[in-house]
Formats: structure tokens, sequence, C-alpha cells
């Protein structure tokens, strides 16, 4: 493997010099620099607010605390011996979708190179690709057998016969369908495609481990996307972070729009990295997950719906299929709880692999209980 990051981003981007401010070098003192209005907000309830000051562009404290969980919380025994991460690893975005976005943007000549994405998978990668004028090119997850795993040995050829697929992203766990990737299977793709970078996007990868992220400081070929808007419940704030070799750390930081964290996002981020709320994410997470344990066992039980659940029980969310893959009853089932009972869940069933498929995020319990009762009276009046 001769892998060279100079091959695989664009030109001008990896010769960019960031944008600089003078904030850079002086952050303290009387700051009339940045045309900032000095005077403070306008609404009187924020009167003691820094909010008329610019955000820190680089976030360092969350970042090392981050890179400090991770590298704790690490479970691959044989990769012990690996450096550990740092700020110097880490990018941070507008959650994952401005992640993604930059990752192409960062790689990708518009009307010209590509990116490879395995369905069925999160919309987002299409969708970015399109807006950048990037073509998409599909190698499905292997769906006969229900494991939606990635098929590493197809997707390896495919990205080797074809140049100008700069990209290949994975979704692991997999949305809609669950199931982590194996970590044999990734590797695979990193050790025999050096021509582009594997982005392994990992939104929930706190309801099952395994995170890949110490992993880019082995594979420079390697980029793992991580998000607080689910296992830390903080979808409100948008906070993203993309774990990259340092080169491409700084690549991507040099990219990023300065102030694209808000005052307000870094703080509850900041928050969230603490040692007593990481505890209280893991505790949630474990309570979440015997939630999601219940609902499947509720749901599975009832007529209509089938006994084996789709994909992996590794995210958020359950994938439940209807009646051997019956689209219309599942799409019946979908629309007359979100109009009749006002519970609304998501119908997949046109996803590769996935007739007849409903995806319910696990709930509180109260919401749970709710969902379970208007599910089984949904499918009792629909199959009367
Ligand atoms: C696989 C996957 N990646 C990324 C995201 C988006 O995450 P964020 O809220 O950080 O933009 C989602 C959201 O549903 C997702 O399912």
């Amino acid at each position: 493997m001769t892998f060279d990051l100079q091959k695989i981003v664009r030109p001008k981007i990896y010769n960019l010099k960031p944008y600089r401010c003078a904030r850079d070098d002086f952050t303290e003192g009387i700051l009339l620099d940045a045309n900032e209005n000095a005077w403070g907000p306008t609404q009187s309830d924020l009167s003691d607010s820094s909010l008329n000051r610019y955000p820190d562009p680089h976030q360092i404290e969350f970042k090392t605390a981050l890179a400090n969980y991770r590298n704790k919380s690490s479970t691959f025994k044989n990769y012990n011996h690996l450096p550990n991460l740092t700020a110097d690893n880490i990018c941070l975005g507008v959650g994952s979708d401005e992640s993604i976005d930059a990752i192409i943007r960062a790689t990708c000549a518009p009307g010209k190179e590509k990116i490879l994405v395995m369905p069925p998978t999160y919309s987002m990668y299409s969708v970015c690709a399109n807006i950048n004028d990037v073509e998409v090119v599909e190698c499905p997850l292997i769906v006969d057998d229900n494991s939606f795993q990635i098929d590493q040995v197809k997707a390896t050829e495919m990205l080797r016969n074809d140049p100008l697929v700069k990209l290949a992203f994975i979704t692991s766990p997999g949305n809609p369908t669950g199931a982590r990737i194996e970590i044999d299977r990734i590797e695979y793709l990193l050790q025999n495609w050096d021509n582009g970078l594997v982005v392994v996007d990992e939104a929930y990868i706190d309801f099952c481990g395994g995170s890949t992220a110490l992993l880019v400081t082995k594979y420079p070929n390697l980029v793992t996307l991580q998000t607080l808007s689910k296992s830390f419940g903080l979808a409100g704030i948008r906070l993203g972070m993309t774990f990259a070799n340092t080169d491409l750390a700084r690549i991507l930081n040099a990219m990023k729009a300065p102030y694209n964290i808000s005052t307000i996002t870094a703080e509850h981020g900041l928050k969230a990295v603490q040692d007593h709320n990481l505890e209280l994410m893991e505790a949630n997470v474990k309570k979440l997950n015997e939630e999601k344990t219940r609902l499947l066992k509720a749901l599975t039980a009832m007529d209509y719906v089938d006994d084996q659940y789709v994909g992996g029980l590794d995210a958020n969310f359950i994938l439940i299929r209807i009646n051997k893959g019956d689209n219309e009853l599942a799409k019946k089932i979908y629309l007359s709880l979100a109009t009749k009972s006002g519970v609304v869940i998501r119908f997949r069933g046109t996803e590769l692999g996935c007739q007849g498929c409903l995806r319910v995020t696990v709930g509180t319990e109260k919401e749970n209980d709710v969902l379970i009762q208007k599910f089984k009276e949904t499918v009792d009046e629909l199959t009367k």
C-alpha cells in the first residue's frame, strides 16, 4: 500500500491556507479586531453573555476530552499499541451532515469524480454528492442472509477498477439496518484500497461499542464520523466529529468555516464530554438498549409481524418486517399510526433488502408502551 494523501485531496484544498484572524494570536484585552458589536447582544436577557463575540474556531478542550474518551473506550485489544488520539486528529462540524459534505468537497472534483455507497444506507451521502455534482456508485450490502454486512471483496474490486471513486462510505451500525459492520471487513477495504478514503459513519456506535476512531492513527485512508446527536441526546446542538490522520484533519480544519461551531453548541458539547456526563451517557445507553429488547419482543410477538428482526440490534432503533415482506400492509400501518394514533415511525419498505420493513426508534418507556398498544390496535383494525 502506498497511500498518498496529496493524490486523494483536491489540489486547491491540499494547498489551502486557512482563514486567519487576529484572535488566533491575541484573545484578551480590548477586542476591536473582528467587527463584533462590543455593546453586547440586543436581547435584555442575554446582556451578560459573551454571545456578541465570535466562537473559538479550534475547540481544543472539547476535542482533547473527546479524544481521551475514545482512547479509553477502545475495545480492540489487539490495537493497544497504537498511538493515542489527540485533538489534532479531530475536525468538528455542524452535525455529521456537515462532515459528510466536507469530506466530499475535499476529495471529489465536481462533474468528474465519484463516491461509493453501500445500500441500504443513510441517504445524505448521495444527497451531498448530488449537490456537489459528484456521481454515486453502489455496492449493495449482503441482504440475502439478513446480515446486512458489507461485501468487502466486491467493494474493493469495484474501487480498484474505477480510479475516479475517491470515497467509500460505510455506515456502522447501519441505517436503516442497525447492524454494526464487522471490523475485519472494514480492515480488508483499508488494506486493499489506497486510491481514496474509507469513511466509516459511526453515528450510532455508542449503542454497541467497537469504534474505529482509534484506527485513524494506523490507517491514513480511514475517516471515522461520529456525532453528539444520538447516544448523547444532543441532536439540537448540531455537533459532529470527524476523526482522521493528523495530515487529513489539518486539511479539513483549514477548509471549514472558521466559526461553524457556535458558542452555545460548544458549551453544551464541552459539558457532554465531562467524565460524569460520559458516565450518564453510558448509563442511558444501557437503559435504552434494555428498552430496545423489550420493544422488539413485544412487536415481534404480534400477528403479522415476522418473528425475526431485520439486520442488527446495534443502534437505537429496530427494523421489523411485516407479514414476510408485505409492503402494502406495512405502509398502511405506518400511515394509520401517524394519522389516527399520533405515533410516527418510518416506512423503509422500498430500501434494498427491506421489503415490508418498518423502522422504529426506541422511545421512552411510556412512549414505547403507547406504540406497542397502538401498533397492535392498528394491525388488528387493518387485518380484520
Ligand atoms: C448514519 C447517520 N449518519 C449521520 C446522521 C446525521 O447525524 P447528525 O445529526 O450529526 O447530522 C444520521 C442521522 O440520522 C445517521 O443516521
